[in-house]
């Protein structure tokens, strides 16, 4: 999708654009002088859920994501939106009151927008905050020994799949509104705290699509552990249902070729760790002389998180059943997640 603007804007010819056209990341950073850079995003996408206002809320949550995972707060934020006209103003009204409230609760400002109409609803945010260029998380930059750590569980693609197919509970579409609409805010400023230089938030490429990213950005092989990674309550139930959107299986056909899953992890388990995600949470590279004074403002700010895997030399993603290791170590305690403890 890049391409045709690398044809017409040559890298070299903006060398104040650190990263945008030649190397994505999660947001384009801008440099503005010595120090400072801009960092701004956009995300917008059609109903998740049935709720207009949670809708709202998560599109927010969802493009503001963009920005923590860089490491940057949001500064102000600007309104996309296209609704059928057919479609009650008071929802509609509903969908924006959610947004703007995610943009209070972020500490940002909605400073205005533009919406048109359109046979489908869609909502979203153009972001943007000012950051340090040498303080940025990035894609790059992952190195050997460090820890994985991720701040959200994962399954809200095949959760809300199942809900739009109507077979999903009740607790379990609350549990998945629940993290989603939840803020990545905690988990960038803990871990900028701790000082973490790599990382990236979990969105629609799913856990391990995003993994690959940071495995090529920072020529690093990433291993993750099966029975260590936290899933929504109800994402194993639609995952038999096998109520995947295209999206998970599309990452699957685009990214299995760089991932090596030991023997006995089966084919449900392997889906759901490329299930496509919305509002997923970051997935962070923790130094291991980091993981304490993370460990510490994590439980300052009161934020669960969950220690995944490991980096190590090499290249691609490795996924095996289950921690050897005795002095791995462990996740913070905290909200209720399912684990695939049995993959065989
Ligand atoms: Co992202
Ligand atoms: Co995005």
């Amino acid at each position: 999708m890049l391409r045709p603007l690398q044809e017409i804007f040559k890298p070299e010819d903006y060398p104040d654009l650190l990263l945008g056209i030649d190397r994505p990341d999660d947001a384009a950073v801008y440099r503005i002088d010595d120090t400072r850079v801009v960092v701004a995003t956009l995300d917008f996408f059609t109903p998740v859920v049935d709720d207009p206002y949670y809708y709202g809320a998560i599109a927010a949550a969802n493009a503001l994501s963009d920005l923590y995972a860089m490491g940057v707060d949001p500064l102000f934020a600007l309104n996309i939106s296209a609704m059928p006209a057919s479609l009650d103003a008071e929802i509609v009204g509903e969908i924006i009151r959610g947004g703007a409230e995610k943009v209070r609760e972020a500490g940002a400002v909605v400073a205005g927008g533009h919406s048109i109409q359109d046979d489908e609803p869609k909502f979203g945010l153009v972001a943007l905050g000012f950051g340090e260029a040498s303080k940025l998380i990035k894609k790059e930059g992952a190195v050997a020994g460090s820890y994985l750590v991720l701040t959200k569980p994962i399954g809200t693609g095949v959760t809300t799949t199942a809900l739009r197919d109507g077979v999903a509970d009740a607790s379990d579409i609350q549990d998945a509104v629940r993290w989603m609409s939840r803020l990545n805010v905690s988990a960038s400023r803990v871990a900028r705290a701790a000082g973490v230089r790599a990382g990236t938030d979990i969105t629609g490429f799913g856990l391990l699509g995003h993994a690959v990213e940071i495995s090529e950005a920072s020529g690093v092989r990433l291993r993750f552990f099966l029975d260590r990674i936290p899933f929504l309550t109800g994402a194993k139930k639609y995952a038999d249902m096998w109520k995947f959107p295209g999206g998970s299986s599309d990452n699957r056909l685009f990214f299995q070729d760089r991932v090596r899953f030991e023997t006995g992890i089966d084919e449900t388990g392997q889906m759901m760790l490329f299930d496509a995600q919305t509002s997923g949470g970051l997935l962070l590279v923790v130094e291991s002389g980091q993981l304490s004074s993370f460990r510490e403002s994590a439980d300052q700010e009161g934020l669960s998180f969950w220690i995944v895997g490991e980096v190590e030399l090499g290249d691609g993603i490795e996924v095996l059943k289950s921690v050897s290791r005795s002095d791995f170590p462990c996740s913070s305690s905290g909200e209720s997640v399912w684990f695939y403890a049995d993959p065989a």
